[in-house]
């Protein structure tokens, strides 16, 4: 089967990777990928919502399955497109149709969704323009640190913590009056401050069952212990330590089932990865937020964990018999450092040529913001490559992508040198 894989970072660079490996994937096409997941198949130079030239390429190449990365295609509805479409309504879209994308594109229904089903989560209210006084006088009422949440996709910008009164109802006032986040703040979610520590869950499902991939850890903050602004992850690490089996049993029973049952019972149909952010409270989970696609640098933990053909697996989710596929986890502990462009998450340097990549040992080089150019690997985003190594305990994991990161040169270069040190 041929396979097209939407999407171009690290992320697609470890479904790249892990895809390329399946005795079923005959061709595999990445839009637009970069220049690492050029070595696992072929880049076509697409943007991700371009849905009539992803069209054109699907019909040329006779692709038999769609896999869609990042959420910004979905919760704008390409899935709907290929089932509107006289031609490629047969061809498997794996990720959500808009409806279910919702889960991730507006936290007003995520919430509701998790109230509905009994999905154990912060307790919140959302207000509108029209009901800012409602707010205000609601944040009066609530203890701090408070959350507020812009309801829609705000590139991981929308979430404030805030510490004071004054400083929420502030924040508040600007998300619903003056666009803050623009039209993504036009709803707010005013949201109780969960004390804890995060990890995300993975499920893959065809809608009606499901499995639970390996879970991860992601490490968020640009500085070192935790410090500093907030990036899109600056390492990850699986399995987590204090995800046992008895607190992932409570998140399978109170979590999972509620979520695949509710979507189910709802009549919203979901082919595709959930992703669910949680926060252990002394052991008790509690659903953060919903996305509708797989982490980043979660994925580059999670799939050199996974033993199974990934191919298989989503072949079980299109045909709706994922129950009748088996998926294998590897015991073994992967870690992820993910080395950055010089200023981000600021503004940050671009087009600086890297080095070093042969150097790479111990570990597996996903990258995430880079592209060729003649010969040369140059950087092009923030996150620029992610090293993941799989070693039998998390000492070794950590320690060995500790030393690979270091193996890779480009001008501006960091990583993180504590990532999954907390928890050994
Ligand atoms: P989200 O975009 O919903 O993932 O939120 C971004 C980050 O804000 C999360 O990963 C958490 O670290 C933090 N956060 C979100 N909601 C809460 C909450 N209710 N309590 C504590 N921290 C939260
Ligand atoms: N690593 C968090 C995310 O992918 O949203």
């Amino acid at each position: 089967m041929k396979i097209l894989l939407i999407g171009s970072g690290g992320r697609e660079s470890a479904f790249a990777w892990k895809l390329s490996q399946s005795p079923q994937c005959e061709e595999l096409f990445i839009a637009p990928g970069n220049a690492g997941t050029g070595q696992y198949g072929t880049n076509v130079d697409l943007k991700v919502t371009d849905f009539a030239g992803i069209k054109d390429l699907v019909l040329a190449k006779g692709i038999g399955m769609v896999l869609v990365g990042p959420e910004e295609p979905l919760v704008k509805g390409i899935h709907d497109f290929f089932l509107n479409d006289e031609q490629l309504k047969s061809v498997p879209v794996i990720g959500p149709q808009q409806e279910g994308a919702q889960l991730e594109g507006s936290k007003d229904f995520s919430k509701q969704f998790m109230q509905r089903n009994n999905v154990p989560t912060a307790a919140s209210r959302t207000f509108t323009a029209d009901t800012l006084q409602d707010g205000l006088d609601y944040l009066a009422t609530q203890g701090l640190p408070i959350v507020l949440k812009a309801d829609g996709l705000a590139a991981g910008k929308g979430v404030l913590i805030c510490l004071s009164l004054q400083e929420a109802q502030q924040e508040l006032t600007e998300m619903l009056t003056q666009a803050k986040f623009g039209e993504a703040s036009s709803k707010v979610v005013v949201e109780q401050f969960l004390q804890g520590i995060e990890l995300s869950v993975f499920v893959l499902t065809d809608g009606n069952s499901y499995k639970i991939l390996p879970e991860a850890k992601d490490y968020k903050r640009i500085g070192e212990g935790d410090t500093g602004l907030n990036t899109g992850g600056m390492g990850s690490v699986s399995p987590v330590p204090f995800a046992d089996a008895d607190f992932m049993q409570k998140v399978e029973q109170r979590i999972v089932i509620p979520t695949v049952e509710g979507l189910k019972k709802e009549g919203i149909p979901y082919k595709g990865f959930i992703f669910v952010g949680l926060m252990n409270c002394d052991g008790e989970p509690y659903t953060i937020e919903y996305n509708c696609r797989m982490g980043d640098p979660e994925t580059e933990s999670v799939m050199p964990r996974i033993e199974s053909d990934l191919v298989d697996l989503l072949q079980g989710v299109a045909e709706g018999n994922l129950h009748e596929r088996e998926l294998r986890i590897s015991n073994k502990v992967a870690a992820t450092v993910m080395c950055v462009a010089g200023g981000y998450p600021g503004e940050y340097l671009k087009n600086k040529v890297m080095s070093g990549l042969e150097n790479v040992r111990g570990s597996i080089a996903f990258h995430a913001g880079t592209a060729k150019q003649g010969d040369e690997v140059i950087t092009t985003g923030g996150r620029v490559i992610a090293v993941t190594s799989l070693q039998d305990d998390m000492f070794t994991a950590l320690q060995q992508a500790t030393l690979d990161a270091s193996r890779i040169y480009y001008d501006g270069k960091y990583f993180r040198k504590d990532i999954g040190f907390d928890l050994i």
